[in-house]
């Protein structure tokens, strides 16, 4: 399957095959792919809580208003980031870049998220959502379906996976093999109520 195909097949399916066990050969693929998504400055700060203890799930779906997509796909993940990622060792990002590249790039981090509540804030659930869409892709590519997730009690699942508390939650990512194929699209909107050139009216 090519990109655009697993662009337009896509779909949030929410009935998965219980039984099926996605091959850790698959996870770490998953997850490898994951990790190539696009940070700004290149801090990855995504950390993928890959939920695989069945009583966690099952606590996960209480929180989740019972979807029942929380414990029958093969692969329940809770993206994440680490929202003081930027001044973690933060060389660790540009290590492999010339000197003069890393010279420029740690005031510059720095500069862009100290003090930046908001900034750090924004960040972390852009970077959530990017690497949601490259699993949710990069799953469809290897034959699964997915549901992005985000209705769930946060504080709650939170404390279920321990989040530390300067870490927040993105979203959550449902991974498996559909049982019953997506609804039809239900309603989407005609591009040019979405599309702007250049200017708002
Ligand atoms: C951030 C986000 C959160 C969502 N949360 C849920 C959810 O909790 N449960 C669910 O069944 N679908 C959820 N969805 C799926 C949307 O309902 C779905 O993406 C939308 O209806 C469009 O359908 P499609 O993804 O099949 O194209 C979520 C989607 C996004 C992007």
């Amino acid at each position: 399957m090519d990109t655009l195909q697993a662009i337009e097949q896509r779909r949030s399916v929410k009935i998965y095959d219980p039984g099926h066990v996605m091959p850790e050969e698959d996870l770490q693929r998953l997850l490898s792919l994951a990790a190539l998504s696009p940070t700004a400055f290149n801090i990855q700060h995504w950390r993928f809580v890959v939920v695989d203890d069945p009583d966690l799930r099952q606590q996960i779906r209480a929180a989740a208003w019972d979807q029942s997509q929380v414990t029958d796909a093969s692969l329940f993940l809770v993206l994440c980031a680490d929202l003081k990622a930027w001044e973690k060792n933060p060389r660790r990002y540009w290590r492999e870049a010339p000197q003069e590249v890393q010279e420029f790039m740690m005031p510059a981090i720095d500069t862009y998220y100290r003090d930046k509540e908001r900034v750090q804030r924004d960040e972390a659930m852009r970077s959530c959502g990017i690497a949601a869409q490259t699993l949710m892709l990069a799953a469809k590519g290897m034959g699964y379906d997915s549901c992005p997730m985000d209705g769930f009690d946060f504080d709650t699942v939170g404390r279920i996976i321990n989040l530390p508390r300067d870490h927040v939650i993105g979203l959550a990512l449902a991974i498996g093999k559909a049982l019953h194929p997506a609804k039809p699209r239900a309603g989407q909107l005609a591009l040019d109520e979405v599309v702007i050139r250049n200017r708002f009216a």
